[in-house]
């Protein structure tokens, strides 16, 4: 690894951009699958890693839903949740807001309150053991109607003041923001946050879309607001965060390539990019991963590093001292490692 790997690997974070279905890797599967007795289509965990060759955010899709079939239990939650805090740990990253997706299981039979409860059980510990600090974002299907995701919030009530914000996932392509105006509306008056992903396939007007009409706190990917330069100035006078996931971005062909990978081009143009997983048991690795492959590509400095990480922090929803405080962190870490 070189120095500035090194360096990148142990500046304090925080994640912004993780699904916890996506967090499921190819063992757990197996023993869940186990567990549960749930049939899987696959022989063994390296026939599943074989399956995971993606030419299209769809292709993804199809497995990451089929690989969720394995999760039933409170009990296969938390310890789903507990399997990526351990990551997050060796990562330094030391907050996280989680993306889940309850209509993968409420379709399935599997109550939504046994999949908040156990995630939340796995929070819990993860403050407890590691002093990680967390929060939960619900994810409507952008794929499924309009009514399915108020039906969803609905669902969600009794846990809406353990839950931050909601968050839009799923299939970009034909499925834009608009079509979930009201449900975000609805949510901004239960006081929850609002982010979308938005410019992954999708083109820069879902991106104007999900700023208009969904009116999100925060923008996941954001990757195509680069093809209208109106966009990109306006996304940097406002000071927008772009949950930013290299690796995804690779495995989903979004880019060719990292190192044609925009990240430089975000932090240059005035981008308060982050570095994010997405789903890192299907994309080939966890956050330190991510800026580790970004870091080899040779594009990025010590100080953009520093950026990213602050980045982290001040895109999330952490109150203002908590921000604060992993700053003076971030100071503290590069002022030990000149
Ligand atoms: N895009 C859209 N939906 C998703 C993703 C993603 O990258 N990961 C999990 N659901
Ligand atoms: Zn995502």
């Amino acid at each position: 690894m070189t120095n500035l790997a090194t360096f990148a690997a142990g500046l304090p974070k925080a994640e912004l951009h993780l699904h916890i279905e996506g967090s499921l890797e190819p063992e757990q599967m197996f023993a869940f699958a186990r567990r549960n007795a749930v049939a899987i289509p696959y022989a063994d965990v390296e026939a599943v890693r074989a399956a995971y060759a993606f030419n299209n955010l769809q292709d993804f899709l199809d497995i990451y839903y089929a690989g969720a079939d394995v999760l039933r239990t409170e009990a296969d939650f938390r310890e789903l949740a507990a399997a990526y805090f351990a990551r997050c740990a060796a990562d330094q990253v030391v907050h996280t807001e989680i993306f889940f997706d309850p209509q993968t299981h409420t379709a399935r039979g599997i109550p939504i309150g046994t999949v908040i409860e156990g995630l939340l059980a796995g929070m819990a510990d993860a403050q407890a053991e590691h002093g990680i600090s967390s929060s939960l974002i619900l994810c409507f299907l952008r794929h499924l109607d309009e009514a399915d995701a108020f039906a969803t919030l609905e669902a969600a009530r009794p846990w809406l003041d353990r839950i931050a914000g909601v968050g839009l996932d799923s299939s970009e392509q034909g499925h834009p923001p608009s079509k979930f105006e009201r449900v975000f509306a609805a949510a901004a008056e239960l006081g929850l946050k609002r982010v979308a992903h938005a410019g992954e396939e999708g083109p820069p007007a879902y991106v104007t879309e999900a700023l208009d009409l969904l009116k999100v706190d925060r923008l996941d990917h954001g990757n195509r607001s680069l093809e209208d330069p109106l966009l990109v100035a306006r996304l940097a006078r406002s000071g927008m965060t772009l949950t930013v996931c290299p690796l995804s971005n690779l495995k989903l062909c979004v880019v060719p390539d990292i190192d044609a990978h925009p990240i430089d081009r975000m932090l240059r143009l005035g981008l308060r990019a982050t570095i994010n997983s997405d789903d890192p048991a299907y994309f080939g690795g966890y956050v330190n991963d991510n800026y580790r492959a970004v870091a080899a590509s040779g594009r990025l400095t010590r100080d953009d590093f520093v950026t990213l990480a602050r980045n982290s922090f001040l895109g999330s929803f952490l109150s203002d001292a908590d921000v604060a405080r992993h700053l003076a962190a971030i100071d503290a870490y590069a002022a030990a490692h000149p």
